[in-house]
């Protein structure tokens, strides 16, 4: 929403399709985008199934006339790219979705409304006819229902009184003819946030929120402060840019300084003044939302050298490893301070039991770290999966410690679960990589994880750092249990070696590739192992499978005589890993009982262990590491091997096909 310096509506679009683009790895199966026609009486919208670039090229093809590039003063555009979940991914269901054929309101949506069929059999009766199979056209027909019968309703309390109506999850932005200049944006359960760009400083670091019903004068009220009193500034600056977006990647290049909305907001932004308003007050709600300055830098959502995200966040863990541990780990005095959690250890000892909750590659992280979590807490560890422990209604304890663990700390499943332990009384732990996310807000304590943003959708950096973590967690936990001092300086020790370790891993790039172009056209590949590296073989067969399409699975090497050893011939791809740990024999039978099938797996196994290697003819060398760290070394080649395969098989590494980055859909 520009009001700022006078804008051509080409710029206006270029602005929205480099938003989009930020915001890609959240969904692209189709895209659109909506701005004022030429006189301003109009609204024009291009949309595209396919990624962002076909809808860059469609707008240079349609909007091509003269009177799009002269500047006007004031601007609203949406723009939307689509994680389809109703309705097959094409034009007439990609966003925005309008209230009729004139255009009159339209919206875009993040999330799912699952009253929707309830809200269209309404609005059928009265007419409405639709156009798509999408949930969110029956929000755009809401609205413009309600105008019809509301003629006096201002533009935010028509998108107030709409979500009034509407159960599930959505985060919207809502443009409209009839009321020029304005946009309303409004959440519950997904994310959104406002970016604010101005000339000069803000004045203020919050703005206040409106609560009730409008006035008669039409203008809603603030409610005094009774805390202070010092009253908070309505943002009325008159040269400024607004947006709106679903996370902070899609505005970073326009303005570190946002405001994270919170369930049951409405943002409305009308010349130039930016207000947010809530129908109902609680008695703990703020008077204020805080104006927030990211830390995030452009460059780290921009590939550099790197050919994909992916890539470059594969690379990137030397470092990003560091970051987690980094003002937190003392490798001098042995000393490790959790800052986000430190004064809930107390708490946390005194647990009847840690859960730890997540999905996909969140989850194996928990897989990970497990082992040593039950050892050095000497505590009952659950390890669950969010939506399958949301399905079993899961008894859930005042004196359980639940652990969200969540790169986007937006994952819908996870929230849920989150919500669900907290309404138990647990204590919440968030373990996150997105600082003011909902898992991130919503929970009691936790620990922000550092790894920097990760836009690549299949996991890598998010990983190793969920995973040292989850380390660092049990390291302070232990920190008084004098029996457990060795282990814990063995621990110590090798993490401060873990940074030179993953570069010499790294090393192994090429040859992580040549054996790629061997395997790249067999539809499977087995992963197997067991103990600390279980988890390594099931984030490497997620990997492969997300990134490649071929079918991969991570056995556990104790399941082999129970099932997939009848999988394995001279044919099957096997990998395994064979470290010199506490289950490396049972590691060496389960390898003899493959290659006695004539299978021949290609092995991870530790430098120089040549007795190992024998048993193969491909293998990988890492260095050597304690037990319960071996994981993030190996994890590494299997990122890398994923990454080759789907790069040789023509496969899109950052986009894979039917996922998204940030599952904000139950
Ligand atoms: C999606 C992503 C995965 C990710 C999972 C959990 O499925 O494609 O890469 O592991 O969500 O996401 P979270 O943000 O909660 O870690």
């Amino acid at each position: 929403l520009n009001y700022l310096t006078p804008k051509s509506r080409l710029e206006v679009l270029d602005l929205l399709v480099t938003g989009l683009k930020r915001l890609e790895y959240r969904g692209y199966d189709s895209t659109g985008v909506a701005i004022d026609s030429p006189d301003s009486k109009n609204i024009v919208m291009v949309k595209r199934t396919g990624k962002v670039k076909v809808l860059e090229d469609a707008i240079q093809e349609h909007f091509t006339g003269g009177e799009y590039s002269e500047p006007v003063a004031t601007h609203i555009g949406i723009a939307h790219t689509r994680w389809a979940t109703h309705g097959e991914p094409c034009e007439r269901n990609s966003h925005p979705q309008r209230s009729d054929e004139g255009n009159g309101f339209v919206v875009v949506h993040n999330g799912i409304i699952t009253n929707y069929n309830d809200v269209k059999t309404f609005l059928r009766k009265r007419g409405y006819e639709f156009e798509s199979e999408t949930d969110t056209e029956v929000f755009a027909k809401l609205v413009h229902h309600l105008w019809k019968t509301h003629p006096t309703y201002s533009f935010r309390e028509l998108v107030e009184q709409a979500i009034l109506q509407l159960e599930g999850a959505f985060a919207v932005a809502v443009k409209s003819k009839h009321f020029p200049g304005e946009c309303v944006a409004a959440r519950r359960s997904s994310p959104l946030l406002v970016g604010i760009k101005t000339k000069t400083r803000l004045a203020t670091d919050h703005i206040p929120i409106l609560y009730g019903k409008d006035t008669d004068s039409g203008k809603p009220q603030v409610l005094p402060r009774s805390d202070s009193t010092s009253e908070f500034m309505p943002l009325e600056e008159k040269e400024v840019e607004y947006f709106f977006a679903s996370d902070a990647s899609a505005v970073i290049e326009h303005t570190n300084r946002v405001i994270y909305l919170e369930d049951d907001d409405v943002a409305a932004v009308r010349d130039g003044t930016l207000s947010i308003h809530r129908l109902k007050k609680s008695l703990d709600d703020p008077h204020a939302r805080e104006i927030t300055t990211l830390k995030m830098e452009i460059q780290q959502i921009m590939k550099g050298n790197y050919d994909y995200f992916m890539q470059k966040e594969i690379f990137e863990q030397p470092d990003s490893v560091v970051n987690t541990m980094r003002g937190r780990v003392r490798f001098d005095g042995n000393a490790i301070v959790l800052g986000g959690i430190k004064d809930y250890i107390p708490e946390i000892k005194r647990c009847r039991r840690l859960m730890l909750i997540g999905c996909g590659t969140s989850y194996h992280s928990a897989v990970a770290t497990r082992q040593l979590l039950e050892e050095l807490t000497e505590l009952p560890v659950m390890v669950e999966l969010a939506s399958d422990f949301l399905d079993r209604n899961t008894p859930i304890f005042r004196d359980d410690v639940c652990f969200f663990i969540s790169q986007s700390g937006e994952t819908a499943d996870t929230l849920m679960a989150l919500r669900y332990c907290k309404q138990r009384g647990a204590l919440i732990v968030g373990i996150t990589n997105t600082v003011g996310s909902s898992i991130c807000r919503e929970s009691h304590c936790g620990v922000h994880i550092n790894a920097g943003p990760e836009i690549g959708v299949a996991s890598t950096k998010a990983y190793t750092s969920q995973f040292i973590s989850l380390v660092m967690f049990a390291l302070v936990m232990s920190e008084d249990r004098l029996s457990l001092q060795q282990r814990r300086l063995e621990i110590l020790q090798a993490l401060s070696n873990l940074a030179d370790q993953i570069r010499k891993v790294l090393k192994l790039d090429s040859k992580v590739q040549e054996l790629a172009k061997d395997l790249y056209q067999h539809k499977s590949l087995l992963i197997m192992g067991r103990g600390y590296n279980f988890a390594t073989c099931l984030e490497g067969a997620l990997k492969v499978k997300e990134l490649t399409y071929m079918h991969s699975e991570g056995i556990m090497a104790g399941e082999l005589k129970h099932g997939p050893l009848a999988l394995v011939d001279d044919s099957m791809p096997v990998l395994m890993i064979v470290l010199r740990d506490p289950v490396y024999v049972k590691c060496m039978n389960a390898l003899q009982q493959v290659t006695s099938r004539k299978g021949c797996p290609v092995i991870i196994c530790e430098e120089g262990d040549e007795e190992t290697k024998a048993f193969s003819s491909r293998s990988l060398e890492i260095p050597r590491t304690v037990d319960c760290l071996q994981g993030i070394l190996t994890v590494i080649p299997m990122q890398l091997l994923s990454y080759h395969i789907a790069v040789l098989r023509g496969c899109d590494v950052d986009c894979p096909r039917n996922l998204a980055k940030s599952v904000t859909v139950e």
